[in-house]
């Protein structure tokens, strides 16, 4: 299983201040010494965290292969384009939310995906796309081309969050799931159920696997389970830990979970 940190929320810190501290580009020497295997960068329309300038700078300096999420916007796309990185991830993207809401609606988008995902490679550049697990938007995203998706694992993670921590107490409670335990936990396993299948899908596809988000220290076991799954983007809960622990021993953390033990 390989590990994508994703290091949006660096930039973040330091957009709350408009200054040049937490560097990302610092992150991205801490997450290589650490164990990660890529560096995952999200490039939003409205660049509140990382700019353009990050994404060059850590293109220029960074020692591990570099996937850059971004929406279909074409100026976000020509960007992308010249800054040349290993992997573009095509996401939805909506000016008002938190933090990715939803998968890519590859179906309704067709034409224009399968352009993109031309264009980059021409440029030899991977093109994976964040998607939901239904099977339609599976085929499709076979169909335009992409080399690659990541499934959404934020439904799993918020069931599994109303579950089995304190969310439910704080004033952060998923309204739409103040729902009975017993009706959680049927979901939440309806909701493994689904992304194991749509994995599968995917793999017999030809396409190869990758999921992410709201992934944690507490949920991934179900994910880990499903073989052809074989690298996980994860962003939010190594940053939060690392400002208890410090990055390098967050991100290790992380990789001893998700990582087989090698025996000598
Ligand atoms: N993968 C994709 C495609 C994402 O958009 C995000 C969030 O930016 C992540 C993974 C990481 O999610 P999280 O920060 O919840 O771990």
């Amino acid at each position: 299983m390989l590990l994508g940190v994703n290091i949006d929320h660096i930039a973040t810190l330091r957009e709350a201040r408009k200054i040049n501290d937490p560097d990302p580009l610092e992150a991205v020497f801490i997450a290589k010494r650490a164990g990660a295997d890529q560096i995952t960068l999200h490039l939003r329309e409205d660049r509140r965290h990382i700019h353009d300038k990050d994404v060059l700078r850590i293109r220029d300096s960074s020692a591990l292969p570099l996937n850059i999420e971004c929406s279909i916007n074409p100026s976000v796309i020509d960007f992308i384009l010249k800054a040349s990185p290993h992997r573009i991830t095509l996401v939805p993207e909506n000016r008002q939310e938190i933090t990715t809401e939803g998968g890519l609606d590859v179906v309704q988008n067709f034409d224009k995906i399968a352009e993109i995902t031309r264009t980059f490679q021409q440029r030899y550049i991977e093109v994976s796309l964040f998607i939901d697990t239904q099977i339609d938007q599976i085929c499709a995203s076979k169909e335009v081309g992409a080399q690659r998706v990541e499934l959404h694992t934020g439904t799993y993670a918020n069931l599994h969050l109303m579950l089995n921590s304190n969310l439910p107490y704080t004033h952060n409670v998923i309204e739409e799931l103040k729902i009975p335990a017993s009706e959680l936990k049927t979901r939440l396993q309806d909701s493994i159920v689904s992304l194991h299948d749509g994995a599968k899908e995917a793999k017999w596809l030809g396409l190869e696997v990758a999921a992410g988000h709201g992934l944690n220290y507490n949920n991934l076991t179900p994910i880990l389970a499903i073989p052809e799954i074989t690298e996980l983007n994860i962003g939010q809960s190594i940053i939060a830990r690392s400002i208890f622990t410090g990055l390098e021993s967050a991100i290790k953390e992380m990789v001893a979970l998700i990582k087989p033990k090698i025996k000598a």
